[in-house]
């Protein structure tokens, strides 16, 4: 290492040592609807399972997230079943809405991955309303998946990254509109967070205003450790402009690609999705800009 890159390193680490990733919480009163437990499964398993449910205990009890970049640290999605000490039992409906709406967790903890501003409520009070209810993969578990350590890049990265402010949001869910769902769903799901330019440059309030946004390039790693770029999903010959809906679909509820080949980790499996909301995907970028962008 060079003296110039030894200087920044040293400057970098000083910094993030000093910077902010803890926060003052409000408390909030959140009173879920009625909600539909069995919606509210399927939809923790689309927007919550790629992170923490364990296919090896069937539980939401958490795991390694192999996918993120070693140079942030290590990260560990949390056990979220309802074990007060090893998991989120403690958390209150109120809590839960509050982490979710803004990314802080109830210890003032700043955690971005689960920041999700749009999300209607009928989302959120299933959410909840499952996280909360008696069903085998979200009771009390004691396994601890390992704890987060960020590097001091990690954490100058997150100091870097605005949590957001509550809002009682209203928001509804756009069930009627094709092209809207779509929008809401690669919003929700997160597609856009690995399949645009880089993590650093995500704009979580309004996605598409995120650099390269699902024009794929991402760097990720798979399974073994490899570097894998996330793929062009915008309408483009190097993205899916040749794709029909149902190799789309196949590719993203089965895991096979439009030449067969298996679709990888980190790329979740979305099994729970229906067809409607397959077909909104696709019809909504099929809306966006097309993106030059050849992805090896
Ligand atoms: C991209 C991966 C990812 C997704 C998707 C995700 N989480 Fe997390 N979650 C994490 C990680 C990583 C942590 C632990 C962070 C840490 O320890 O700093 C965590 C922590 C948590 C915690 C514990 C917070 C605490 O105070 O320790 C809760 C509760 C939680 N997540 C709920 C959810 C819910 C509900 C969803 C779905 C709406 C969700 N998460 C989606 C990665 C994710
Ligand atoms: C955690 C990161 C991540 C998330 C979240 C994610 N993807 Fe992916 N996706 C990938 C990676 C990486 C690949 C490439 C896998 C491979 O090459 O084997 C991929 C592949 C794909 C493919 C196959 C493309 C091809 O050229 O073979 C489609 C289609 C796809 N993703 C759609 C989606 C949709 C739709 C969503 C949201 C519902 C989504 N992805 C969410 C990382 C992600």
């Amino acid at each position: 290492m060079d003296l110039k890159m030894g200087t920044i390193l040293a400057a970098v680490t000083v910094l993030a040592v000093g910077c902010k990733i803890q926060y003052k919480t409000e408390q909030i009163s959140y009173k879920a609807a009625s909600a539909n437990v069995s919606e509210g499964k399927r939809m923790t398993m689309l927007a919550c399972g790629s992170c923490h449910y364990n296919f090896e205990t069937k539980d939401f009890s958490g795991k390694k997230l192999e996918d993120s970049p070693k140079f942030l640290g290590k990260i560990y999605a949390a056990n979220i079943t309802q074990h007060p000490e090893h998991g989120a039992g403690k958390y209150t409906p109120g809590e839960l809405a509050y982490l979710l709406r803004t990314g802080i967790g109830r210890t003032g903890r700043l955690m971005p991955y689960m920041h999700r501003p749009n999300m209607a409520d009928e989302d959120l009070d299933a959410i909840i309303a499952y996280l909360k209810s008696d069903d085998r993969a979200v009771k009390p578990s004691e396994r601890n998946p390992g704890e987060t350590k960020y590097s001091p890049i990690g954490r100058l990265g997150l100091s870097f990254t605005k949590a957001g402010k509550y809002q009682e949001a209203r928001i509804q869910k756009p069930v009627e509109d094709p092209v809207r769902l779509g929008k809401y769903l690669v919003d929700n799901l997160a597609c856009f967070h690995c399949h645009s330019k880089s993590f650093a440059s995500l704009d979580v309030h309004e996605p598409e205003r995120s650099k390269g946004f699902m024009g794929g390039g991402n760097k990720l790693r798979d399974a073994a450790g490899k570097k894998i770029k996330a793929p062009n999903l915008t309408p483009h010959a190097t993205g899916i402009l040749n794709w029909t809906e149902s190799e789309f679909r196949r590719a993203v509820t089965e895991g096979v690609s439009k030449d067969n080949s298996v679709v990888s980790y980190p790329m979740p499996l979305f099994a729970e999705l229906t067809q409607a909301e397959t077909s909104a995907i696709f019809a909504y970028l099929k809306t966006l800009p097309p993106i030059d962008n050849a992805v090896k």
